[in-house]
């Protein structure tokens, strides 16, 4: 194995959290508890994702595997808290924007933090949907000089977690996510909202630049990897274009055989 191969298994030993396919049966969103419990009415109202698991599964294994992932950014103590965080993969549909969501959400449920996610996906963007709002305008219009940052965020069901779309498809979306505006975007919203997180879902990074631009913008970076899908090579490819020292963690999504393993240890708990 080479040197990036081993360093990734060593990252993934210290940082990594594994999140289980979501359940198959789980269509629509078991009964909430209590603190969600609010959220039941504008979940059914603004079609919000299944796949939200923090909020429409909060007991589930993946909503756990997030609070994990949550706790990890935030409480480890050797380095400073990172404010803008982004979450990338190597290829596409690897989850980038499932974590995106579930983890935003997870850290605006704590009890103090205060989070701005942002679609970074000028091209196939897809995080609006998770939270059943619109798309119509966001960073491509901000970026574009045609609105203002305060007219394009959204409030979601979620207290805490504010959202700036990605807007309309634009065709330079590589341009614009390079340009000094967009460093100075996150300048501003860090500053600006100083008692936030910052989340950024990105386009895949083997695939499209934008990520590994977007990356030395950023304080820290959360790898995600799909079971059973993401090529080793992208992985070490990816891995290695970025600054090792701004990897929070690595996400592994998809794992089923943890899945059969916690169901084996739950039934037994249980019985
Ligand atoms: N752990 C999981 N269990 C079940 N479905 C999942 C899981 N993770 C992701 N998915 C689903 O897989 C599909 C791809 O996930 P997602 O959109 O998050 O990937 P992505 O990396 O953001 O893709 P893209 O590169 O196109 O932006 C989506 O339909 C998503 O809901
Ligand atoms: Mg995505």
């Amino acid at each position: 194995m080479g040197k990036i191969y081993d360093a990734l298994e060593k990252a993934k030993k210290e940082k990594a959290v594994i999140t289980g396919p979501i359940p198959a049966n789980m269509s629509e969103p078991p009964a909430l508890q209590a603190p969600v419990t609010s959220l039941l009415s504008s979940i059914k109202a603004n079609n919000i994702s299944n796949k939200l698991v923090v909020v429409t599964a909060p007991e589930s294994y993946e909503a756990e595997s997030f609070k994990l992932l949550r706790a990890q950014i935030l409480f480890t103590q050797n380095r400073e808290r990172p404010r803008t965080i982004m979450v990338t993969s190597a290829m596409p549909g690897d989850g980038k924007t499932f974590v995106a969501a579930n983890l935003a959400a997870s850290i605006a449920m704590g009890i103090d933090e205060h989070v701005l996610m942002v679609d970074c996906d000028l091209r196939r963007s897809s995080l609006h949907m998770m939270f059943g709002v619109s798309n119509k305008n966001g960073l491509n219009e901000y970026l574009k000089k045609e609105k203002n940052l305060q007219d394009l965020l959204i409030k979601t069901c979620v207290d805490k977690l504010s959202f700036l779309p990605a807007g309309n498809v634009t065709r330079n979306p590589s341009e614009l996510l390079a340009s000094s505006d967009m460093k100075a975007f996150l300048e501003e919203v860090r500053e600006r909202y100083d008692d936030r997180f910052i989340i950024l879902d990105t386009p895949p990074s083997q695939v499209l630049a934008e990520s590994n631009i977007i990356s030395n913008f950023v304080d820290g970076i959360v790898f995600v990897v799909r079971e059973n899908a993401t090529p080793r090579d992208m992985v070490q490819k990816a891995v290695a274009s970025f600054d090792k020292d701004k990897i929070l963690g690595i996400v592994v999504n998809g794992h089923t055989h943890l899945q059969k393993n916690r169901a084996y240890y739950y039934k037994n708990y249980y019985q």
